[in-house]
Parts: structure tokens; sequence; C-alpha cells
């Protein structure tokens, strides 16, 4: 299946795209105001409060991180695709990073990089894009699948791969995986913003790629990031 940017007007996506960030501020906001009313009160332990309040903040600013992103990428190519960047080290440093969380989900993760693989991105674009794929398999894969990112050429484009074998999405899900704000049904209850696969698509475009999302041989879901070479 193919991304297709859907249409509708430029204004009707700013509006959807405001309420949404609205709504997912709000709640964290709320959370915190009443952690702070509570810590008020005679005979609470503040400190435990302010912590969970710590928490809520620091969620808020990662949204808000995400959506400054996001924008900045929006207004123009030259934001990401300056430079080139090594994946091995990238794809190291993030293997790293989430392999407690992989492990604790009950996720196998491998990966393999064809050596000396450059890709036209800044480091942080690149590693933005690697994480998300590598996270959302540890998200919703669920417990005893695998996932393996590969990185190289392949028929003269340079193709980042993440497939898993694990829960997958329906069919009619796929296209909308790269829409900003989109969840699937059965990850609503989770945390998660529906930014992620956004980010990547933005972030591949900008660097001349395109993105593809479709059912893994193993019944998961396979990520596509194909750039020119
Ligand atoms: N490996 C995967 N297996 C099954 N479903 C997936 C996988 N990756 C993504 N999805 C589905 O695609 C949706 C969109 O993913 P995306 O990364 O854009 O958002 P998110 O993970 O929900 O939130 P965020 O990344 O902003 O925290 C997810 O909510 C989930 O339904
Ligand atoms: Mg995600």
């Amino acid at each position: 299946v193919h991304d297709e940017t859907a249409g509708g007007s430029y204004e009707e996506l700013r509006a959807s795209f405001t309420a949404a960030v609205s709504h997912d501020l709000r709640t964290p906001l709320a959370r915190v105001l009443a952690l702070l009313e509570t810590a008020l009160l005679p005979g609470t332990d503040p400190r435990q409060l302010v912590e969970q309040a710590r928490e809520e903040v620091e969620q808020i600013s990662e949204l808000v991180d995400d959506v400054l992103f996001l924008s900045e990428l929006e207004t123009g190519r030259e934001v990401v695709s300056l430079g080139s960047t090594r994946v091995e080290p990238i794809v190291r440093d993030v293997a790293e990073q989430l392999g407690e969380r992989a492990e604790r989900a009950d996720v196998a993760l491998t990966f393999q990089v064809e050596e000396g693989l450059e890709l036209p991105l800044r480091p942080r674009m690149l590693r933005m894009v690697v994480e998300n794929l590598v996270e959302n398999a540890v998200r919703y894969a669920g417990p005893r699948a695998s996932f393996a990112l590969t990185a190289g050429h392949e028929n003269g484009t340079v193709v980042i791969s993440a497939v898993d074998d694990g829960a997958g999405v329906p069919d009619e899900e796929l296209l909308r995986l790269f829409e900003r704000f989109y969840r699937g049904d059965r990850v609503r209850a989770s945390r998660g913003t529906g930014l992620g696969l956004a980010i990547v698509k933005h972030v591949v475009n900008a660097a001349g790629g395109s993105v593809e999302a479709l059912r893994s041989s193993g019944g998961g879901l396979e990520v596509r990031c194909v750039f020119p070479s």
C-alpha cells in the first residue's frame, strides 16, 4: 500500500490538528492541576505528588517538542536534508537505548546495517526515524514477537525496512498510519499521540524519499523508507 496524502483543504487540516493537540495537552494539564491542588491539602506527601506532576510535565514537553518539530519540518526541506550521516552508529545507539524496554515487552530486536551506509539526513532526523520505528514495534507487536531493522542498497535505492511478526494492523488501516494523530483501533487505550509515523514520513520525504506500510510476510507490520541512492 503506497502512502498518498489525503485531500482536504489546508484550513480543515489545520483546524483538526489544533483541536487534537489541545485535547492531548488538556489531559496531562488537568492531572498536574489536580496534583498541585492535592499537594496543598493538609496531611499529604508533597514529594510523591511533585514527582507525579513532573512526569506529567515531561509528557507535555514531549508533545510540544514533537509538534514544533513537525511544523519546522513542514516549512522547509533544507531543515532536514542537510548533511549526510552514517547509519550504523545511530542504529546501535537506539538499539542500546530501547533494549531494556524491548526485553520487558518480550519483543526480540535485530539490526542489520550495510557497512559504511550513509543517508542524506542530519543525525537528529535519522535518529528520529529509527527510534520511532523500533519504539512502535516494542509497543505494539506484542509478546514473543520479533522485530528486524535492516538498512542497505536495494535495486538502485537505499531502504530502511522495519519488519515485525506481531499483531500488525488491519489492511484498511495501513493507508492511514502516516496521518497525524492517527492511532489504530486496538491501541487507543495505550499512551501515544499518533505523531510518530507522521514525523517519519515528513523526515523521509524531506530527504527526497518515500514511505510505505504493508503487511509483513510474518503477519505483522512492515514499514519501508525508500531513499534515492
Ligand atoms: N509495529 C506495529 N505493530 C502494530 N501496529 C503498529 C505498529 N507501528 C504502528 N502501529 C499502529 O500505527 C499507529 C500510528 O503509529 P504512530 O507511531 O504514528 O503513533 P503512536 O505510536 O500511536 O503515537 P506516538 O508515536 O506519537 O507516541 C499506532 O497507534 C498503531 O496503531
Ligand atoms: Mg509511535
